[in-house]
């Protein structure tokens, strides 16, 4: 029985926030509000419900909740910093921005910050049309880059249509398969943009080469190759960028998510030395009130110094090597579950059947588990633990996947 607050805050989320969410989430039994959270763990107002923080918001919670080390970091700028101004200088921004550059390889060396990933997208478009004069964007479908305009016209129709009429020059093809891509980019090409990994897309990993393939092919016709970060970045895939696993270097990188620690919104395009000519005819062309806001700066620079400690990034990696075994066994046991796409804890479950997804998503909630399948393959449910878990604790989310697994069964058969 709910309590009387929760109850409250119940009505009031479905009075004045969002209705159709209220009734959603009442009606599946999940009608969880999120009260106390820490490291791993959220829980419910009412403190009746824990639950294990394997969705972190595609990365948001990278580094758990409240990290002591980033609360201590945004609690002391608090005493100095508010947000700035972004129209005039900044040596919080700039700190942060050379930070980028010296753990990015090549030159990407200049950064241009916001508050989310979407916007960030836009941006990076905006810089690729900009800096080549060219109209064409080329994007994966399925891949998803974020509800704002540009990089909502990259995304799939069913996020835009209903919206009404679109910006012309979007082009979308299947990700991983490079002749799809070759038929699709051409002299008019400012830009293909893919993630690293598709995360909606279920986490498919790009098959050996592809990416190389993608590199070559934006060569050759002059485009530019953007790399949409903001869920394989910052450690979560076992290196502190996913492309490094495919010896590749964008042009651009955009990075959000994560970057904020959990606790304070900030986003990142990082450019190649050279694009940022693009603002030298008019420095002031593009602007955001809060992007890059200092006490951000300050947040995400403490996150960058973590996620790119070489013990963090082992940790990480021990951390998938446990999964994987874990999972492994998982799959002899359990008809449903096929296998287990991975990158680094950038994983997911892979199941025979599109409506398991969502019975996962539900299963795992009552096994205490927060769990998200991927919204455009439901056959996958999205894995992505805390990098800060100890090692200690993936035995414990085995268990409770294995009797989430069993839930599922049974309400698919
Ligand atoms: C890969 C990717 N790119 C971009 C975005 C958009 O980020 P935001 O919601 O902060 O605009 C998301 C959000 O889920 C994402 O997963």
């Amino acid at each position: 029985m709910a309590s009387q607050k929760k109850e409250q805050a119940y009505k009031a989320f479905a009075s004045h926030v969002s209705s159709g969410k209220a009734r959603f989430y009442r009606s599946i039994g999940m009608d969880f509000i999120m009260g106390r959270r820490k490291g791993p763990f959220l829980w419910d107002m009412d403190n009746e419900k824990q639950l294990f923080n394997l969705h972190c918001n595609g990365g948001v919670f990278n580094l758990g909740h409240s990290n002591p080390q980033i609360l201590l970091a945004l609690t002391q700028a608090l005493e100095n910093l508010d947000i700035g101004n972004g129209h005039l200088m900044s040596a919080h921004r700039a700190a942060l921005a050379q930070q980028i550059a010296s753990l990015t390889p090549g030159d990407l060396d200049c950064t241009v910050f916001g508050v989310s990933g979407g916007e960030a997208v836009d941006l990076a478009i905006k810089v690729a049309r900009a800096y080549t004069g060219r109209p064409g964007i080329v994007s994966a479908s399925g891949g998803y880059h974020g509800h704002t305009g540009l990089a909502m016209a990259a995304g799939d129709p069913k996020y835009r249509e209903f919206f009404g009429p679109q910006p012309p020059g979007f082009v979308q093809v299947t990700f991983n398969d490079i002749a799809a891509l070759e038929g699709a980019v051409n002299s008019n090409t400012a830009a293909v943009i893919l993630e690293t990994v598709p995360a909606t897309l279920g986490m498919r990993v790009p098959s050996g080469d592809y990416l190389k393939g993608v590199r070559s092919l934006c060569d050759k016709n002059g485009s530019l190759l953007i790399l949409d970060e903001v869920q394989t970045g910052l450690g979560r895939t076992g290196k502190l960028w996913g492309f490094e696993h495919f010896g590749v270097l964008p042009d651009i990188m955009v990075l959000a998510k994560g970057l904020s620690g959990g606790l304070y919104p900030i986003s990142a395009t990082v450019l190649r030395r050279d694009l940022e000519k693009v603002f030298e005819p008019d420095p002031f062309i593009h602007i955001s009130t809060f992007g890059g806001a200092e006490l951000g700066c300050v947040v995400a620079q403490k996150v960058l110094e973590i996620s790119s400690q070489p013990a963090f990034l082992n940790h990480v990696n021990e951390l998938a090597k446990k999964f994987a075994q874990g999972i492994g066994q998982l799959v002899g046991r359990h008809s449903i579950l096929e296998g287990l796409n991975q990158l680094g804890l950038f994983m997911g479950l892979k199941f025979c059947n599109d409506s398991l997804g969502p019975l996962m998503s539900l299963a795992a909630y009552q096994n205490d588990l927060l769990m998200v399948y991927a919204n455009n393959d439901k056959s996958v449910c999205q894995l992505l633990p805390p990098l800060i878990m100890e090692l200690e604790q993936v035995d414990w989310v085995i268990d409770r996947l294995d009797k989430a697994l069993a839930v599922a069964a049974s309400f698919y058969s």
